[in-house]
């Protein structure tokens, strides 16, 4: 096959991962990111002028420039249709339709389908009005999880160990007009971000990776997009990955495929390995951020031809190969996230930081007038790197942050907490 244009949407660090390994795919004549960032202008074009939420002029840019394929990093483009749009322009498109978008767009949708399709998940109840919440929230026991109906970029969730505190969090929602609010069990056990490819039919698995969601060390404070991650997750054993194929993933694509609205694209699947087996959290339906950085810092292959294989229904026969050891990406984040990031602070050191092999991804930066990069956005950088083991990536990981200069900026020192400690034990 003949090298072609490729186009992805998305600024953030899990786009600049893709660009990354997309730049380097024989298969890609030209990478086009729009917007992008300062980061992945390294290895594309930018294409700061194109409204990614508007599909009509993503297709018809992709038509003019001669694009073989469109990636789709975020999932607000996805629900927004605009993987139809180019679809329907007859260009190659990796990531669903609106309509399959649903998986992460709605809980209550995704909710009903692992109802009909027997998948495991938490027990739940779904609300649109605040005094019936609250009627069933004095019947339940606590902790207990209470959850935004919407795409709220992971902070639209809150596990309430008090029922005060579910309160707290049915009352804050239902502020809102028209809210529609899901209360689930809550789920114990560790968590796993499982990544499969699927092509309308077929699933390719990915790897699994371990996200911290907290924003502070030893996993306290709010709820944030991820602070870090680490692949591969070995808590997740050959074992588990069959089952949750058997028992979640495929049942998922079948129902899907059955409602006439298959799923193509990556799909994300957040599970908690409680003592019963594998329990589907959530779905998205695209990459995790920052998941994807360590993902794309292990993947050994082309990455192009496999989303195109996805794109085009072709993905059976197909198979993703990794390097060996792990991966670690430590989140830079500026001061105030989750909740509003001080703008504006001045980035350097990114050189130093990179010269003993870490990678620094862009995830919030931009240049201001005068030229200097700065932190535009709540997480900042992802700082990544591999090692033969976690404890070794997130080591070298941590020693590339130290090299950063960000007055704003803050991390957590603790990325892969768990799995450094079971390979301490294991040494
Ligand atoms: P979500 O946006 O649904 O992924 O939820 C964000 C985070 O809240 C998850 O990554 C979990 O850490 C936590 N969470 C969500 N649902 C549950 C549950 N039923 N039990 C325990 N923790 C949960
Ligand atoms: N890191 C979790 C997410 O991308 O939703």
């Amino acid at each position: 096959m003949n090298p072609f244009p490729i186009l992805l949407l998305g600024s953030g660090g899990r786009e600049h991962a893709l660009a990354w390994k997309l730049a380097q795919s024989p298969l890609c004549a030209q990478l086009f990111v729009a917007p992008g960032n300062p980061g992945i202008a390294a290895s594309a074009t930018l294409l700061p002028g194109i409204d990614i939420l508007d599909g009509v002029a993503v297709a018809d840019w992709a038509l003019g420039n001669g694009i073989g394929l469109v990636v789709v990093g975020p999932e607000a483009p996805l629900a927004a249709g605009v993987a139809d749009a180019v679809r329907a322009a007859g260009i190659p498109v990796f990531g669903p339709s609106a309509a399959a978008a649903r998986l992460e767009a709605s809980k209550g949708f995704t909710k009903e389908l692992c109802d009909d399709a027997n998948i495991p998940t938490a027990a739940y109840a779904r609300f649109s009005a605040l005094q019936p919440a609250l009627a069933y929230l004095a019947t339940q026991p606590v902790p207990i999880v209470v959850k935004a109906d919407g795409l709220a970029a992971g902070k639209g969730v809150t596990v309430a160990t008090t029922r005060a505190e579910a309160e707290e969090a049915l009352r804050a929602l239902f502020a809102e007009p028209g809210a529609e609010v899901v209360i689930e069990a809550f789920l114990e056990g560790e968590e796993v971000s499982f990544f499969v490819l699927a092509d309308g039919a077929t699933a390719l698995p990915l790897l699994a990776a371990q996200d911290h969601k907290r924003v502070g060390d030893g996993d306290t404070g709010p709820n944030t997009g991820g602070m870090g991650a680490y692949a591969p997750a070995r808590v997740f054993t050959p074992e588990l990955q069959a089952r949750t194929l058997r028992e979640i993933v495929e049942p998922t694509l079948e129902a899907m495929a059955r409602r006439g609205t298959p799923f193509t694209g990556v799909l994300f699947t957040g599970l908690m390995l409680t003592a019963s087996g594998p329990s589907l959290i959530e779905y998205n339906v695209r990459f995790g951020d920052p998941e994807c950085q360590v993902l794309m810092s292990l993947f050994d292959g082309d990455l192009a031809a496999l989303l195109l294989a996805a794109a085009k229904g072709q993905l059976s026969g197909e198979e993703a190969r990794w390097k060996p050891g792990a991966a670690a990406t430590v989140v830079v984040a500026a001061r105030g996230y989750p909740g509003t990031p001080a703008r504006g602070g001045e980035i350097s050191g990114l050189d130093a930081a990179q010269a003993d092999g870490a990678i620094v991804f862009h995830a919030g930066t931009a240049h201001n007038a005068a030229g200097a990069l700065v932190a535009s956005g709540g997480r900042v950088l992802a700082v990544t790197a591999t090692g033969s083991t976690v404890g070794e990536a997130v080591e070298k990981a941590n020693a590339a942050v130290e090299k950063v200069s960000f007055a704003d900026g803050f991390h957590r020192a603790d990325i892969g907490w768990r799995e450094i400690a079971r390979e301490r034990a294991e040494s």
